[in-house]
């Protein structure tokens, strides 16, 4: 039986006159990988920067685990997003991967082990002491996702992990998040454009187009036999406004 996790009742968001989220209800079950999709500029960023507590609903609310989001700074601590356009320090990987733990008070064992840790699991070991602006830019991709699962968050939100990235590092990142997953039980919320990484690695699926989550759906459910004709046109590859 699924249990709730995280509740989105009613959400809106304006910036300025422009609605960019309209009445959006949405239920994300603990250990779920959820995917939001649907075409540029639709708000899915929004959305997920609404559950990292970086914007402001204009209305509606937002329950974690069944409280109210007066507890926001830590639910907060237990939650973690990667951005679209990671922003990387101009330290060295290990620095940079080591953030979120000495943001959070850990001791410098734990924090050594949690970072070697994480740069084992995304597959940069041994780059700790690089400068990470000098990375690739699938290994800076795969830094920020080191950095953003070090502290072992409940809930992670990942804002198109693999855009830009070539099949092998985009391979090896939806390998990661199902890792994360199975051996973590973390909440995944990831907005994406790709609809072969959905097929790939999501539970279920809810569709934004021009802020309104036009459909929410079990994965086989979207591709088979999707609700509404505007999902059905966007997972055929057409265009939908
Ligand atoms: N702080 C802001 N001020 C004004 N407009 C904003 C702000 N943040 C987002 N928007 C607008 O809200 C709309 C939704 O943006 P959002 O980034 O959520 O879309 P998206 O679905 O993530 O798009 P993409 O797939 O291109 O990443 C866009 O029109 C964007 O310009
Ligand atoms: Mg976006």
């Amino acid at each position: 039986m699924a249990e709730e996790l995280i509740r989105i009742q009613s959400l809106c968001k304006s910036f300025g006159n422009k609605e960019v989220l309209k009445n959006v209800s949405l239920v994300i079950n603990r250990g779920e990988i959820f995917a939001l999709i649907g075409p540029s500029g639709m708000g899915k960023t929004t959305l997920l920067r609404i559950l990292n507590f970086l914007e402001t609903p204009s209305d509606g609310k937002l329950v974690f685990n069944g409280i109210h989001r007066c507890h926001e700074i830590d639910t907060r601590r237990r939650m973690s997003m990667l951005f679209q356009t990671p922003a990387i320090f101009n330290t060295s990987v290990f620095s940079n991967v080591a953030y979120g733990l000495e943001v959070r008070g850990a001791d410098k064992n734990t924090i050594k082990e949690k970072v070697m840790n994480a740069l084992n699991i995304v597959g940069l070991p041994g780059k700790e002491l690089q400068k990470a602006r000098t990375l690739s830019g699938g290994e800076a991709q795969r830094m920020a996702f080191a950095r953003a699962i070090v502290y072992d968050p409940d809930i992670l939100l990942l804002d198109e992990p693999t855009a830009n990235l070539d099949p092998a590092n985009v391979a090896k990142i939806e390998e990661i998040i199902e890792q994360i997953r199975s051996e973590r039980g973390t909440t995944i919320v990831i907005a994406t454009h790709n609809i072969y990484q959905v097929k790939r690695i999501a539970d279920r699926v809810g569709i934004l187009l021009n802020g309104e989550l036009i459909e929410v759906n079990r994965k086989d459910g979207i591709f088979t036999a999707p609700k509404d004709a505007r999902s059905a046109a966007f997972i055929r590859g057409e265009m939908i406004y």
